[in-house]
């Protein structure tokens, strides 16, 4: 891996009339963007540059920002806004490598621990796979703040000691370097108070920038839709998925998205270390269905982009028999041991985080068999959240050892009696609250539910 250095940047003096490149100025950009116009790929290197620099005041930026959300991006647009979010910081480079290095980004959902189970997998199979990630906020959880459960792990690797690692074991699990992507963060934190978030070239510029940066030659993106997930519904999902695929592909990367619905929590568990705990059974065969079979989706479609396979048969074969030899299992430790952290939670789980209180959540009406029909994913993670297995803000605490594991399932029959999920606390009195929003979470009928298919839809060539 070599680390470049964005190149120079213009440097115009500090004022709203400064000059870009193609000598006009910020207001004049507010004003073509305003009447629907298109910004060249110079002014927006100019334009996150500048900002990224200080140059250009955040008002501006704003008002701009507000434009975009209004009149919206066309293609060559959006991959110009990504290539100048880019060149504000390092890009990582892993060209120097046997394999092709590959990538994900998931939009983030409950109880998505699927990194945990794909980057030992993918690197079990030979491919190297550097994933930076985040930390949770609100009803979601982080992949950082999972790792950080397991006692000694450390995240903030320099680009020098992700390169040493994935020359020696093929993977790391890290958080987003700052040297990577600078404009992203700021202008994530302006679009946070403009109430810009919410506009898909943005986001789909925002994410794939960050992809851009680390280097893989080939990235699987899991684009998740539904009611505890950031796209509220297929058709929204649908159309970010080919926004940040036609963004990868301008870029010469070879990208697909996989949609998947996120209506009940992916696995059974949510928490910090009973995610961990599940990822390793997941590696270790004995995981829940759709987590293993998300994560298999996943990997075969990096196996083909990477050209590592011949068809999706032969890739999924090949992830199997990897897994069922312990050789995932063993990869995740050694990346666990070359990251600080204690390798024998891999073989002893029981070493990580336990709550002292674990109550189950029984369902009380009824003397027949009911089936459940909804778990809301959203109230799942809030009762998670409420236990402090989450933040409400950037700087909470949480606490590792708590969460929810779900007993039961969309499609699953529950007897009279029989529990529904588990509740892991720190007190009694934490425990009964996270009961009583778990009771609102299940909805059950005493008809019949199918349990959901795993029938994904790919986006991509
Ligand atoms: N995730 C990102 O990284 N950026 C966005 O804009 C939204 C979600």
């Amino acid at each position: 891996m070599s680390v470049e250095k964005g190149g120079d940047r213009a440097s115009a003096p500090r004022s709203g009339e400064a000059e870009t490149g193609a000598g006009t100025s910020m207001v004049e950009l507010i004003e073509r963007k305003k009447r629907g116009g298109a910004l060249s790929a110079e002014d927006l290197t100019w334009l996150c540059g500048e900002y990224t620099a200080g140059r250009v005041p955040d008002y501006q930026v704003s008002a701009w920002l507000m434009a975009v959300c209004w009149r919206g991006m066309g293609e060559a647009e959006t991959l110009a806004l990504t290539r100048g979010m880019v060149a504000t910081g390092a890009t990582l480079d892993w060209s120097h490598l046997p394999r092709p290095a590959v990538d994900k980004h998931s939009t983030g959902g409950v109880g998505d621990k699927t990194s945990l189970v794909l980057v030992p997998l993918l690197a079990a199979a030979g491919l190297p796979f550097v994933k930076m990630s985040g930390r949770g906020l609100g009803h979601t959880g982080g992949t950082l703040d999972k790792l950080e459960s397991i006692p000694g792990f450390r995240v903030g690797l320099s680009p020098g000691e992700m390169r040493a690692q994935v020359e020696r074991i093929g993977c790391a699990l890290v958080g987003q370097s700052p040297e990577l992507v600078p404009a992203d963060g700021q202008l994530y934190a302006l679009r946070d108070v403009t109430a810009t978030v919410d506009c898909l070239p943005l986001i789909a510029a925002s994410i794939m920038s960050k992809k851009l940066a680390g280097g893989a030659g080939a990235i699987v993106l899991d684009v998740k839709y539904g009611a505890g997930a950031f796209m509220r519904d297929a058709a929204a999902a649908r159309e970010l998925a080919g926004a940040m695929v036609r963004i990868g592909e301008g870029a010469g990367r070879r990208v697909r998205a996989v949609l998947s619905p996120m209506d009940e929590p992916l696995g059974k568990a949510v928490g910090n270390a009973l995610e961990v705990r599940e990822a390793i059974e997941c590696l270790r065969g004995s995981g829940p269905a759709d987590l293993w079979a998300l994560a298999l989706e996943l990997g075969v479609h990096l196996l083909l982009l990477a050209g590592e396979a011949e068809d999706a048969y032969s890739a999924r074969t090949r992830l199997t028999q990897i897994r069922d030899s312990g050789a995932a299992a063993q990869r995740f430790a050694e990346l666990i041991a070359a990251q600080g952290g204690d390798p024998a939670v891999v073989e002893s789980p029981q070493r990580l985080a336990q709550a002292p209180v674990v109550i189950p959540v029984t369902f009380a009406g009824g003397a027949e068999q009911q089936w459940v029909a909804v778990v809301e994913a959203r109230t799942v993670g809030d009762a998670a959240l409420e236990l402090g297995a989450g933040r409400r803000t950037k700087t909470d605490p949480i606490d590792p050892s708590v969460g929810i594991r779900l007993r039961k399932k969309i499609g699953d029959r529950v007897e009279p009696g029989e529990p529904l999920a588990e509740i892991h606390a720190r007190t009694e009195d934490e425990a009964r609250a996270a009961e009583r929003r778990m009771l609102e979470a299940y909805h059950l009928q005493r008809d019949l539910v199918p349990t959901p298919g795993s029938g994904y839809e790919v986006v991509g060539s």
